[in-house]
Order: structure tokens, then C-alpha cells, then sequence
């Protein structure tokens, strides 16, 4: 789809729709979908021209990596292509043990629990563990996936000013004398700022008021930390991090999430997360990957020290030429730009003039006059790449 057909019809079957479509056009809010037809790469083909890609999140550069898909193409001969049933029938094969064993291993928890997406982890995990009559306190920059498992749980959701531990301070002593479970949710990169939440005061809270933290490792698995475990396993605090989530989809290169913690914590998303109990298992060359990219990310340190390096000199020198770039280590470098609709023409020209596929984002997915160029850069990305995004940006 390129644009929404025109019609006069604004109400019925598919009037309604088109009207609906056309408000979004208008506002400069219409998302469209884009055809890839090349592998994921540094660079790949839309339209039938090669593009310089900016804007995927497979920091790595794993997606293509001849060992993932190795791994991937013996499961397959091994195993099959699909699951064929949800984990608690008959889905649930060795090699889903074998990356949960993994995962745990990795993270330095007990135990790890492999869900088929982050969305479908964060939206099962959270109403696993907090319902009506209990509190959630979750960072006002959350994911969106985040913000779905708290409305689902039917707890009392407060948000705290993003990154603000003054505000959940103030927030969790009002709430002091209720009744009722705490959880603070909180992303430890996030997606489309790319600053870091405050983890260490976080927790300081939450042990003063006796609160649980779950926390989003999406986008720092494989990118920050020790074996590129993420934040907390760097800031040291798996053991007061109740709930450690990240995904495989990312710098991992593969697909699917996970939810590392206490024993206790995966007998209970195994008998209560509804989005654990009632999908099919994932295949087993999906998991195979993810398990062959943990293993990738744990032995090979060189992958994340050269890409957050190169990180660091594309922000700074993108700084330099006078963009506003919001602060970070992370890959993700967004460039805020405020209106949408020349945020959008911006992204259109990079792709255009500079052969740049960098998608601009707009609200809801980032507040209101907040829109912006979301740059990201992959391991895969080598000088001559960053040169022609420095030279396109200039
Ligand atoms: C912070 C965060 N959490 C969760 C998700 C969802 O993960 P998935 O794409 O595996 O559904 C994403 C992005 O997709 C994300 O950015």
C-alpha cells in the first residue's frame, strides 16, 4: 500500500475505514510498509535500489551470520519446522530447554523462560504478577509493550516522570499505607531515547518501600554489559532485579524473548502468563539461532566494543555538525527534529538524496512535538558507511 484510495464514502464497510485512514494522512500520521527485498544487512534493496540501512535494530549484525545460520539450518534438519503445539501440550523440545538453560546461565538466574516475542513477554509477565488492587509504577517513556501488560493486569498504574526517581519516590510514599503487590517496570535502554534508566536508585526505592522491579533489557542485550548481558548484570544487580526481560530479535539476530529470575518467577508465568500458555512453541531454528547467538555474544567481546566505539564517534561528530542528538551509549542515535511532518520530509530526503533508509517516528510512539530521525548503527556498519551517513547528515 502507498496512499489511501480516495472515496467519498465515509461511513460502512470500507468507508468508515478509508475516513479514518484519511484523518491520519492529513495529520502527517499515516504509517506505511515498506518492501525489503535483499537480506538484512548494512546495506540492503527497497525499490530496486540499494540503500544504506539506519533504522534496524540488529545491532550486531547477527541477522546474516553465517554461524546463526548454521545453527538454524541443522534444527531445522534435526528437528522440523514448526513446534506444532503450545510449550504446556506437546511443543516443548529440547532445544527450548536447552536456550532456557542458556538464557539462566548468561544472566546468573535461577531459572529463564523463552516467550515468542517481547511483546507477547512483557504483555503475559506483568498480569502473571500484579492484578487489581495492586500498584504498578512504570517509567512515562516505557514501551509500548510494557504499557499494554499493565493495562491488561487491571492493577492501579501510576506513571513516573521518565527517568524521574524524585517523582516514583514521591509516588510510592503517598501510596504507603495501601494494601497490595508494587511493581516497578522499567526499560533499561530505551527504544527511542537511548538513555539509561537509573537502575541502582531504582532499586534503593524499591527495597525502602518493598517493591518488585522488572526491568527491559531489549535493548541492551547483547549491547551493554559483561558478555553483553545487559545493564543490570553490569550494574551488579541481578540479585535485586526480581524480572530480567530481553529479546532475541535485536542484537541477537534471531527472534523471540525471554524472562530470566527466581525459580519461582517461571513456575508462575509457566501457570498464569497467558501469552506463554496459549500460542504455539517457537520453532526450533528460531530458538536454535538465539541460542547460537548467546553463545556468539558471550565468547566474542570485539563485536560490541567496536560497534559502541563507532557509536561514539558518529554521535560526536554528528554533535559537532550542530544536530540535536540526544545523549547515550547506545546504538540508537535519535536526532530530535519536533515537527512530524518535517521529520518525515527530513526521512524522505536522506532516502532520496542520500540513499539513507533512516524512518523518521512520530507520535504515539514518542510524545507529542517530540519527533525525530531514529538512527541506528549495526557492527556491520563500517567507515565507509558512517562517512556517507556524516557526509548525507551534513
Ligand atoms: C523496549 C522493548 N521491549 C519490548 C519490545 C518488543 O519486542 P519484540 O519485537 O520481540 O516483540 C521492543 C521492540 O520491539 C522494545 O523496544
Amino acid at each position: 500500500m502507498n496512499s489511501i484510495p480516495q472515496s467519498s464514502e465515509t461511513s460502512g464497510w470500507p468507508g468508515a475505514l478509508l475516513a479514518d485512514l484519511r484523518q491520519l494522512e492529513a495529520a502527517g500520521r499515516l504509517r506505511l510498509v515498506r518492501e525489503i527485498t535483499t537480506a538484512q544487512g548494512p546495506e540492503v534493496e527497497v525499490d530496486g535500489r540499494k540503500v544504506l540501512l539506519c533504522c534496524s535494530n540488529d545491532y550486531l549484525g547477527l541477522a546474516g551470520d553465517p554461524r546463526l545460520k548454521a545453527a538454524a539450518i541443522a534444527a531445522v534438519e534435526q528437528w522440523g519446522t514448526g513446534s506444532g503445539a503450545s510449550r504446556l501440550i506437546s511443543g516443548s523440545m529440547t532445544p527450548h530447554h536447552e536456550l532456557e538453560r542458556a538464557v539462566a546461565d548468561w544472566k546468573r538466574t535461577e531459572a529463564a523462560l523463552v516467550f515468542n516475542s517481547g511483546y507477547h513477554a512483557n504483555v503475559g509477565t506483568i498480569p502473571a504478577l500484579v492484578g487489581r488492587g495492586d500498584l504498578i509504577y512504570s517509567d512515562a517513556l516505557n514501551h509500548a509493550s510494557l504499557i499494554d501488560g499493565a493495562r491488561l493486569s487491571r492493577a492501579t498504574v501510576r506513571v513516573y516522570r521518565h527517568l524521574d526517581v524524585t517523582h516514583l519516590e514521591s509516588l510510592l510514599e503517598k501510596d504507603k499505607g495501601r494494601s497490595g503487590r508494587r511493581l516497578i517496570v522499567t526499560d533499561s535502554v530505551f527504544s527511542m531515547d537511548a538513555d539509561e534508566a537509573p537502575l541502582q536508585a531504582i532499586c534503593d526505592l524499591a527495597d525502602r518501600y518493598g517493591a518488585w522491579v522488572m526491568v527491559d533489557e531489549a535493548h541492551a542485550s547483547g549491547v551493554l554489559g559483561p558478555e553483553g548481558a545487559g545493564l543490570v548484570r553490569e550494574l551488579g544487580l541481578g540479585e535485586r532485579v526480581q524480572v530480567q526481560m530481553g529479546t532475541f530479535g535485536k542484537a541477537l539476530g534471531s527472534f523471540g524473548a525471554y524472562v530470566a529470575g527466581a525459580q519461582a518467577l517461571i513456575d508462575t508465568l509457566i501457570n498464569r502468563a497467558r501469552s506463554f500458555v496459549f500460542t504455539t512453541a517457537l520453532p526450533p531454528a528460531v530458538v536454535a539461532a538465539s541460542q547460537a547467538a548467546i553463545e556468539l555474544v558471550r565468547s566474542d567481546d570485539s563485536l560490541r566494543a567496536g560497534l559502541l566505539e563507532r557509536v561514539a564517534m558518529l554521535r560526536a561528530a554528528l554533535s559537532e555538525r550542530g544536530w540535536r542528538v540526544l545523549p547515550g551509549r547506545a546504538p540508537i542515535i535519535p536526532i530530535v527534529i519536533g515537527d512530524d511532518r518535517e521529520t518525515m520530509a527530513f526521512a524522505d530526503m536522506l532516502y532520496r538524496e542520500g540513499g539513507i533508509l533512516a524512518v523518521g517516528i512520530r507520535p504515539p510512539t514518542v510524545p507529542e512535538g517530540t519527533s525525530r530521525i531514529r538512527l541506528t548503527i549495526t557492527a556491520a556498519h563500517d567507515e565507509s558507511h558512517l562517512a556517507r551517513i556524516i557526509q548525507a547528515l551534513s
